[in-house]
Protein backbone atom coordinates (compact mmCIF):
# COMPACT_ATOMS: atom_id res chain seq x y z
CA UNK A 1 0.00 0.00 0.00
CA UNK A 2 1.00 3.60 -0.12
CA UNK A 3 3.38 4.42 2.64
CA UNK A 4 1.86 6.76 5.35
CA UNK A 5 3.56 9.64 6.45
CA UNK A 6 3.53 9.93 10.52
CA UNK A 7 2.60 13.41 10.64
CA UNK A 8 -0.54 12.76 8.33
CA UNK A 9 -1.22 9.90 10.94
CA UNK A 10 -1.27 11.80 14.41
CA UNK A 11 -2.73 15.46 12.29
CA UNK A 12 -1.58 18.91 13.10
CA UNK A 13 -4.48 19.00 15.86
CA UNK A 14 -3.33 16.15 18.25
CA UNK A 15 0.32 16.77 17.51
CA UNK A 16 -0.55 19.97 18.59
CA UNK A 17 -2.36 18.95 21.89
CA UNK A 18 0.70 16.33 22.64
CA UNK A 19 3.08 19.58 22.74
CA UNK A 20 1.02 21.60 24.79
CA UNK A 21 0.18 18.78 27.39
CA UNK A 22 4.38 18.28 27.16
CA UNK A 23 4.99 21.37 28.10
CA UNK A 24 2.41 21.72 30.89
CA UNK A 25 4.14 18.34 32.29
CA UNK A 26 7.76 20.11 32.10
CA UNK A 27 6.97 23.32 33.27
CA UNK A 28 5.68 21.43 36.57
CA UNK A 29 8.77 18.66 37.05
CA UNK A 30 11.35 19.39 39.42
CA UNK A 31 14.32 18.33 37.34
CA UNK A 32 13.07 20.01 34.17
CA UNK A 33 11.29 23.75 35.24
CA UNK A 34 14.64 25.61 36.16
CA UNK A 35 16.24 24.36 32.64
CA UNK A 36 13.59 26.23 30.94
CA UNK A 37 11.97 29.54 30.38
CA UNK A 38 9.30 30.36 33.11
CA UNK A 39 7.26 31.40 29.82
CA UNK A 40 6.87 28.33 27.40
CA UNK A 41 5.04 29.83 24.21
CA UNK A 42 7.90 30.43 22.16
CA UNK A 43 9.33 26.81 23.20
CA UNK A 44 6.23 24.94 22.64
CA UNK A 45 5.85 26.63 19.17
CA UNK A 46 9.30 25.71 18.07
CA UNK A 47 8.75 22.65 19.30
CA UNK A 48 5.05 21.74 17.53
CA UNK A 49 7.36 23.05 14.01
CA UNK A 50 10.20 20.86 14.85
CA UNK A 51 7.89 17.91 15.37
CA UNK A 52 5.78 18.84 12.25
CA UNK A 53 9.34 18.00 10.14
CA UNK A 54 10.39 15.07 12.27
CA UNK A 55 7.24 13.04 11.24
CA UNK A 56 7.41 13.89 7.64
CA UNK A 57 5.24 17.01 7.42
CA UNK A 58 6.27 19.94 5.79
CA UNK A 59 9.74 21.22 6.80
CA UNK A 60 8.15 24.55 8.50
CA UNK A 61 11.24 24.22 11.82
CA UNK A 62 13.84 24.66 8.87
CA UNK A 63 12.46 26.88 7.10
CA UNK A 64 12.31 29.30 10.16
CA UNK A 65 14.96 28.84 12.27
CA UNK A 66 17.39 26.97 10.05
CA UNK A 67 18.98 23.58 10.29
CA UNK A 68 17.99 21.68 13.74
CA UNK A 69 21.24 21.02 14.50
CA UNK A 70 19.38 19.61 18.04
CA UNK A 71 22.41 18.33 19.85
CA UNK A 72 24.13 21.72 19.63
CA UNK A 73 20.95 23.69 20.23
CA UNK A 74 21.04 21.80 23.95
CA UNK A 75 24.75 22.74 24.19
CA UNK A 76 23.95 25.81 26.50
CA UNK A 77 21.63 23.44 28.50
CA UNK A 78 22.99 20.48 31.04
CA UNK A 79 21.31 17.44 29.58
CA UNK A 80 21.62 14.66 32.17
CA UNK A 81 20.57 11.04 31.92
CA UNK A 82 18.06 12.08 34.66
CA UNK A 83 16.37 14.50 32.65
CA UNK A 84 16.27 12.51 29.17
CA UNK A 85 14.38 10.58 31.74
CA UNK A 86 12.32 12.82 32.85
CA UNK A 87 11.87 14.70 29.48
CA UNK A 88 10.63 11.06 28.37
CA UNK A 89 8.30 10.49 31.17
CA UNK A 90 6.82 13.88 30.22
CA UNK A 91 6.52 12.67 26.64
CA UNK A 92 4.56 8.96 27.46
CA UNK A 93 1.90 11.12 29.99
CA UNK A 94 1.23 13.58 27.16
CA UNK A 95 1.16 10.53 24.83
CA UNK A 96 -1.45 9.08 27.18
CA UNK A 97 -3.67 12.04 27.82
CA UNK A 98 -3.96 12.92 24.23
CA UNK A 99 -4.99 9.28 23.56
CA UNK A 100 -1.58 7.92 21.82
CA UNK A 101 -1.48 4.27 21.26
CA UNK A 102 -0.57 0.87 19.76
CA UNK A 103 1.90 0.84 16.99
CA UNK A 104 2.53 5.15 16.09
CA UNK A 105 2.66 5.64 19.62
CA UNK A 106 5.45 2.88 20.11
CA UNK A 107 7.22 4.01 17.41
CA UNK A 108 7.31 7.74 17.91
CA UNK A 109 8.16 6.95 21.59
CA UNK A 110 11.39 4.60 20.63
CA UNK A 111 12.33 7.12 18.04
CA UNK A 112 12.42 10.01 20.63
CA UNK A 113 14.13 7.99 22.97
CA UNK A 114 17.30 7.28 20.55
CA UNK A 115 16.95 11.50 20.19
CA UNK A 116 16.83 12.00 23.87
CA UNK A 117 19.69 9.89 24.70
CA UNK A 118 21.41 11.40 21.50
CA UNK A 119 20.90 15.15 23.28
CA UNK A 120 22.78 13.77 26.98
CA UNK A 121 25.91 16.19 27.57
CA UNK A 122 26.46 16.06 31.25
CA UNK A 123 26.85 12.92 33.67
CA UNK A 124 24.20 12.87 36.37
CA UNK A 125 27.23 13.61 39.32
CA UNK A 126 27.63 16.95 37.56
CA UNK A 127 23.80 17.78 38.17
C1 LIG B 1 14.81 23.38 23.19
C2 LIG B 1 15.73 20.71 27.11
C3 LIG B 1 15.24 16.68 24.49
C4 LIG B 1 13.65 19.35 20.80
C5 LIG B 1 15.14 22.99 24.47
C6 LIG B 1 15.44 23.90 25.54
C7 LIG B 1 15.71 23.17 26.63
C8 LIG B 1 15.56 21.77 26.27
C9 LIG B 1 16.09 23.67 28.02
C10 LIG B 1 15.47 25.44 25.42
C11 LIG B 1 14.07 25.97 25.57
C12 LIG B 1 14.00 27.44 25.19
O1 LIG B 1 14.92 28.19 25.51
O2 LIG B 1 13.00 27.83 24.58
C13 LIG B 1 15.69 19.39 26.74
C14 LIG B 1 15.96 18.27 27.63
C15 LIG B 1 15.86 17.14 26.90
C16 LIG B 1 15.49 17.54 25.53
C17 LIG B 1 16.29 18.33 29.12
C18 LIG B 1 16.11 15.75 27.41
C19 LIG B 1 16.77 14.85 26.69
C20 LIG B 1 14.72 17.05 23.27
C21 LIG B 1 14.28 16.14 22.25
C22 LIG B 1 13.84 16.88 21.22
C23 LIG B 1 14.00 18.27 21.59
C24 LIG B 1 14.30 14.61 22.38
C25 LIG B 1 13.27 16.47 19.91
C26 LIG B 1 12.46 15.46 19.75
C27 LIG B 1 13.85 20.65 21.12
C28 LIG B 1 13.58 21.75 20.21
C29 LIG B 1 13.93 22.92 20.90
C30 LIG B 1 14.39 22.50 22.21
C31 LIG B 1 13.05 21.66 18.80
C32 LIG B 1 13.87 24.37 20.37
C33 LIG B 1 15.20 24.68 19.70
C34 LIG B 1 15.24 26.10 19.21
O3 LIG B 1 15.52 26.99 20.00
O4 LIG B 1 14.99 26.32 18.01
N1 LIG B 1 15.22 21.71 24.94
N2 LIG B 1 15.40 18.91 25.50
N3 LIG B 1 14.53 18.34 22.84
N4 LIG B 1 14.33 21.15 22.29
FE1 LIG B 1 14.89 20.03 23.88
Amino acid sequence: GKPIIPYDEIGAETLSQLVDAFYARVAAHPKLQPIFPNDLSETARKQKQFLTQYLGGPNIYSEEHGHPRLRARHNPFSITPARAQAWLECMSEAMDEVGLSGKFRETLYNRLVLTAHHMVNESDSEE
